[in-house]
């Protein structure tokens, strides 16, 4: 695995790495990698012959109380798990490099971007579109690979990609899971033990909604309902948000027959954790 931390010699490895019309898959990462990273770096590595992991901790996406000095950085552990996935490229800039002194271009993604997340977090998804476009440039990739477990970014991400005429395949893997359900997160490493059992109450709730619409229940409205009283059975998770959206444009749908994204983001302690679930449309149910 070659690392890079500059612009300039990124490009000059992907030309080689493209030498012979070879293809090139992305994952970008902020690091603290889990299980739910590998599985992005192994569809990378099924649909792609060379694959490019980036590794930054991105300023400019967190928020000025948010845990950007605290965020968890693992970077041996890191290269290690990398290494044994043979991943041939390791972009791991530092942030003068992704913004140089005076750096005042931004992207903006409008209205997915203020909904759910983006509502709670004013100006994320600007530093993720911002980082995320600025990647895409440096590495070209044929296809990039996100996880679906941030929805909103999926989302976010896939405006761009078509506003901005990237030329490349959006790619989103499936969430990953402990067996007990909890969603893999970098941020569920904050949770102390008790914090952990809480946690579960997310994915309790979007089962819970899974297996109503599966009986067919298609008013959104009671769908979110039943999913609070599961948050509720947890007093000490403080519910951000509970919704029932259109997972294209996260406006909220009433009725879930056409298919819809039920997701959830909730406090357990300090640690702010978020799930979600694709409703297939009745058609396909
Ligand atoms: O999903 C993440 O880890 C980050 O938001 C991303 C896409 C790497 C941008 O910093």
């Amino acid at each position: 695995m070659k690392i890079t931390t500059t612009v300039a010699e990124t490009r000059a490895l992907v030309r080689e790495l493209r030498a012979g019309k070879r293809t090139v898959g992305l994952v970008p990462t902020m690091g603290a990698l889990h299980a739910g990273h590998l599985s992005l770096v192994r569809a990378a590595r099924a649909g792609c012959d060379a694959v490019a992991v980036s590794i930054f901790v991105n300023p400019t996406q967190f928020g000025p109380n948010e845990d950007f000095t605290r965020y968890p950085r693992t970077w041996e552990a890191d290269c290690a798990l990398l290494e044994q996935e043979h991943v041939d490229l390791l972009f791991a800039p530092s942030a003068a490099e992704v913004y140089p002194v005076g750096a005042s271009t931004f992207i903006e993604v409008a209205g997915v971007s203020d909904r759910l997340d983006g509502a709670s977090r004013p100006g994320h998804f600007r530093g993720v579109a911002t980082v995320v476009a600025k990647l895409f440039h440096i590495i070209a990739p044929n296809k990039a690979y996100f996880g679906q477990k941030d929805a909103v970014q999926v989302a976010v991400l896939r405006k761009m990609v078509r506003n901005l005429n990237f030329d490349l395949e959006l790619v989103v893997c499936p969430i990953v899971r402990d067996p007990d359900g909890l969603a893999l997160s970098s941020r569920n490493r904050y949770l102390t033990s008790e914090e952990r059992k809480r946690a579960l109450v997310l994915s309790r709730a979007l089962r819970w909604v899974e297996d109503g619409a599966a009986r067919g229940t298609m008013d959104a409205g009671q769908l979110i309902r039943g999913a609070l009283a599961v948050c509720s059975e947890e007093p000490d998770v403080r519910v951000d948000y509970c919704k029932v959206v259109d997972p294209d444009t996260l406006e909220d749908v009433s009725d879930i027959s056409a298919g819809a994204l039920a997701a959830i983001a909730a406090f357990v302690g300090t640690t702010r954790l978020i799930d979600n679930v694709l409703l297939p449309s009745s058609a396909n149910r």
